[in-house]
């Protein structure tokens, strides 16, 4: 979850990141990107990587020919909504699918920067202001490149009018799939869980209310916050779930973030799908034990999640993007972006790193940055 268009502006006076573009040629630091940044979606096509993340007012891509420095990148706006809509403020979490032959965007957005009037909130447990955040797709048309397609609006994805933010397409053999963060009622607050309904092409939803399933909740005291919190759900969310295919075994696993994106406890969370129908929630594994990753203070790493999957150029190696903290106290603001390479276990799962800063060698096949 991004955060209220109010704190934005506090967002950009914020300490300026330190990025090293010197390095010795094959060596990159974090962040990749030096600025203010949280969920990162990015993805390579031809002889570019490209990378959304959350910009809130629009919806913006940037392209790279190296994974490890976006300071230089080009940079379009793909997307501005029209004023007074219910996808006008909060755009947050974009991913671009090629789905079908052509480019869909997903991404959540609200009517009125994530401030409900007092009697929508007052049906809240808590205090909701996410009450009325949606998933919202563009389409695009014109090109198969997605510099230079044209995106316009395309509908809002079924979520039965309850929350729903960082929702993700989940592309199995029995068909599409929608993965979201969703309360279980309208007016609940928290926990946010996840949740999974099937669609009949990438801009429709074709489970009815029913039939959508809970695939994950934060059970665990690692999902929750404070870490262990037992008194009530408060503030406990699964969110931004991202689909991982082992390419060795094709085992499929859908890492989410866990505990609460503004400080030091979020981390990676980890299912599995072991059976054959994404719909059934005993056909999923969750990795109960803990965190798969998750924060490294001796590199004063914290707050890692939201996360996307890249290969090298070369196609060897298995990348993970995903946004963290250095200063685990100033809440969403001091989020930025950073990459690092990630390889697999014995049991097909895969096996990140401890985050940190660098330097590390650049993905293989990059040459020079
Ligand atoms: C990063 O941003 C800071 C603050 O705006 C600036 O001083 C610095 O030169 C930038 N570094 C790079 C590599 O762009
Ligand atoms: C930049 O990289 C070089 C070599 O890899 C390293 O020695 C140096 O400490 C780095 N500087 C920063 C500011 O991270
Ligand atoms: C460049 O830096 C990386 C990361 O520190 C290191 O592994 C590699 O050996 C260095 N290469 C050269 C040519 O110095
Ligand atoms: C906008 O959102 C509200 C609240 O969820 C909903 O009742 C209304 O139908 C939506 N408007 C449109 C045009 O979808
Ligand atoms: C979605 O699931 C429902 C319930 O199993 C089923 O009736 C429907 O045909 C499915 N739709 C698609 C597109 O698979």
């Amino acid at each position: 979850m991004l955060v209220p268009a109010f704190i934005l502006a506090l967002l950009f006076s914020a300490v300026g990141v330190c990025q090293n573009v010197t390095g010795n040629g094959t060596s990159f630091t974090n962040p990749i990107l030096n600025a203010t940044g949280a969920d990162p979606w990015v993805f390579q096509h031809n002889d570019y990587y490209y990378m959304t993340y959350s910009t809130n007012d629009d919806i913006t891509l940037l392209r790279s020919k190296v994974l490890t420095n976006w300071n230089t990148a080009e940079q379009k706006t793909l997307f501005t909504p029209p004023t007074g809509l219910n996808y006008s403020t909060d755009l947050w979490a974009p991913e671009i699918h090629f789905l079908q032959n052509k480019w869909y965007i997903i991404f959540t957005a609200d009517p009125r920067s994530d401030s409900p009037p007092p009697d929508v909130d007052m049906w809240c447990d808590y205090n909701c202001p996410a009450v009325h955040h949606r998933m919202f797709v563009l389409e695009s048309s014109g090109s198969d490149d997605p510099w230079s397609a044209e995106f316009t609006y395309k509908s809002q994805l079924d979520t039965y009018d309850q929350f729903a933010i960082d929702g993700t397409y989940f592309v199995h053999a029995s068909g599409l799939y929608h993965i979201y963060s969703c309360w279980y009622r309208a007016y609940d607050a928290w926990p946010a869980n996840l949740c999974i309904t099937n669609m009949s092409n990438p801009w429709t939803v074709s489970s009815t209310f029913q039939e959508r399933q809970i695939i994950s909740t934060p059970s665990n005291p690692w999902e929750k916050t404070p870490y262990g919190r037992s008194v009530n759900d408060r503030l406990s969310s699964n969110e931004g779930p991202e689909q991982l295919i082992n390419p060795t075994t094709g085992q499929n696993f859908l890492i989410y973030s866990a505990a609460r994106s503004d400080n030091r406890d979020y981390c990676l969370g980890q299912l599995e799908l072991i059976g054959t129908d994404p719909m059934n929630p005993s056909d999923w594994l969750k990795h109960d034990a803990g965190c798969v990753f998750y924060q490294n203070p001796q590199e004063s790493s914290y707050g890692v999640g939201h996360a996307s999957f890249t290969k090298s150029p070369d196609g060897k190696e298995d990348w993970i993007v995903y946004h963290g903290m250095r200063d685990p106290t100033n809440g969403w603001a001091a989020r930025t972006i950073r990459a690092q390479k990630f390889g697999w276990n014995e049991d097909g799962s895969p096996n990140f790193p401890r985050p940190g800063y660098g330097p590390y060698e650049v993905p293989s096949g990059q040459g020079s940055k």
